[in-house]
């Protein structure tokens, strides 16, 4: 079968231009008559609650949707490069959005790609020997999976250290499109505050005082530095702040116009003060000790963004006779993806320029194609000599199923299908 047939002209060429086969089959299969998933999908436990808890819960409701025994149903994924970050896959067509536990903020829904994403960025033990703030940057962060589970390892990385009281660490997340700033704002507070608050869990939130700190901001990311950071758009201190303020913290109402007035105020005030305690503190080898770019990308390896956009093939978004494509690709058109290469080099320089001298950086697209992910690789590479590839190890792709292989540099490719097509680098600075 020639994957022209179902793909619209410009995805089938980069597909073909990237040797990528067998797509059109893969797709196809994974759909069933009601446009529900056939294969597994994947969750991540929210670490805010007790995992044996949220595991019992998980399994009672994936039970009671497939009547039957969820030892096959439910899964831990026990991927070396995943360890600490808590996966378990479920059946594909279990709704999220019918879980109570999803509902919650319990779990996370999270392609395993994207966890390798995060994961790559190697925070674990030695980062808690310093006793320095930690300091993460997330350049592209919204919807904010990613950038919840960066926190969620410094949390980790702290709890396990045997240094105590240690406070100051920081995620700051970049995004430029004010919309997708608003689900992400949703997504921190749903996993880092409301689920607490509501429920009964043995986590308090008097732990929160000694988390790291998340701070949003609506920015151009190929502009962004510690000392130009744009607007401060959310920030989890505040945050704090605004609950310990309010007697009823779960019971807060929708904030309405002057309340989102004030809460700008009071951000704008916030940020002033924070600007010379952060400025300080940078220098001239850059700021941050991990810089995650997950770059704007044409989307084709994503399945989930294929099948969102088949199941929209019979609305006005995509007539029925309109061959798939991604949104990126079929609002862009040709010649654009020129445009797109650019902010990707954009992009992947100003993370390098932000991140300190020996920290790590991962510049990741759930894209296929060579253009966006290697040359972009390279571009870096050959701009500044400081820059250099940390390879990743055969047991990084170990246990993926023959789905993530070591490629050019030692980076990883996962091949499209059911963790999510994803190119990952891990690049270092001397
Ligand atoms: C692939 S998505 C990031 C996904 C995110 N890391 C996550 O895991 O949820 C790319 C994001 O880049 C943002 N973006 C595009 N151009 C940007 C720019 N110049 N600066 C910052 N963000 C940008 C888009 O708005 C989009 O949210």
């Amino acid at each position: 079968m020639s994957t022209s047939s179902i793909f619209s002209p410009e995805l089938a060429t980069l597909y073909k231009e990237n040797n990528v086969k067998g797509i059109e089959e893969y797709v196809t299969s994974c759909i069933d008559d009601n446009g529900g998933l056939q294969s597994e999908r994947f969750v991540r436990l929210n670490p805010r609650f007790c995992k044996d808890e949220t595991l019992n819960l998980l399994k009672k409701e994936v039970a009671s949707v497939f009547a039957s025994s969820t030892d096959d149903l439910v899964k831990e994924m026990k991927m070396p490069m995943l360890k600490g970050l808590d996966f378990f896959s479920i059946p594909g067509k279990f709704s999220l959005q019918k879980s109570k536990i999803y509902t919650e903020g319990r779990i996370y829904g999270q392609d395993l790609s994207s966890g390798a994403a995060v994961a790559a960025l190697s925070i674990d033990q030695k980062c808690a020997l310093s006793n320095e703030p930690f300091k993460a940057l997330d350049l592209c962060c919204c919807p904010g999976v990613k950038f919840c589970a960066i926190a969620d390892l410094i949390e980790g990385m702290r709890k396990a250290s045997t240094i105590e009281g240690f406070s100051g660490d920081v995620v700051m997340g970049v995004d430029i499109d004010p919309q997708r700033l608003y689900v992400c704002k949703k997504i921190v507070k749903k996993y880092h505050f409301d689920s607490l608050l509501a429920s009964g869990s043995d986590c308090k939130m008097n732990d929160c005082d000694r988390n790291v700190r998340l701070m949003l901001y609506n920015s151009d990311g190929a502009n962004f530095s510690v000392q130009n950071r744009g607007e401060l758009f959310f920030d989890t201190v505040a945050e704090k702040e605004e609950l310990k303020s309010c007697k009823t913290g779960n019971n807060r109402k929708r904030m309405n116009k002057s309340a989102r007035a004030r809460e700008r105020k009071r951000l704008k005030a916030l940020e002033k003060s924070e600007n010379l305690k952060y400025n300080q503190d940078s220098n001239q080898d850059g700021f941050f000790d991990r810089v995650l770019v997950d770059a704007e990308c044409s989307t084709d390896g994503s399945i989930k963004h294929l099948l969102e956009r088949m199941k929209k093939k019979n609305d006005k978004d995509v007539g029925p006779n309109e061959k798939l494509s991604t949104k990126i690709l079929s609002s862009n058109k040709s010649g654009n993806l020129d445009e797109l290469h650019k902010l990707q080099r954009n992009l992947i320089v100003a993370g390098f320029q932000n991140l300190r001298k020996d920290g790590v950086m991962v510049y990741s697209t759930c894209s296929l194609s060579r253009y966006q992910n290697e040359e972009i690789v390279r571009h870096l590479l050959e701009t500044f000599t400081n820059a250099f590839i940390i390879p990743f190890q055969s047991n990084d792709v170990e246990g993926f199923d023959g789905h993530a292989f070591l490629s050019d540099w030692n980076t990883i490719r996962f091949t499209f299908g059911k963790f999510g097509g994803f190119f990952l680098a891990k690049i270092g600075k001397r």
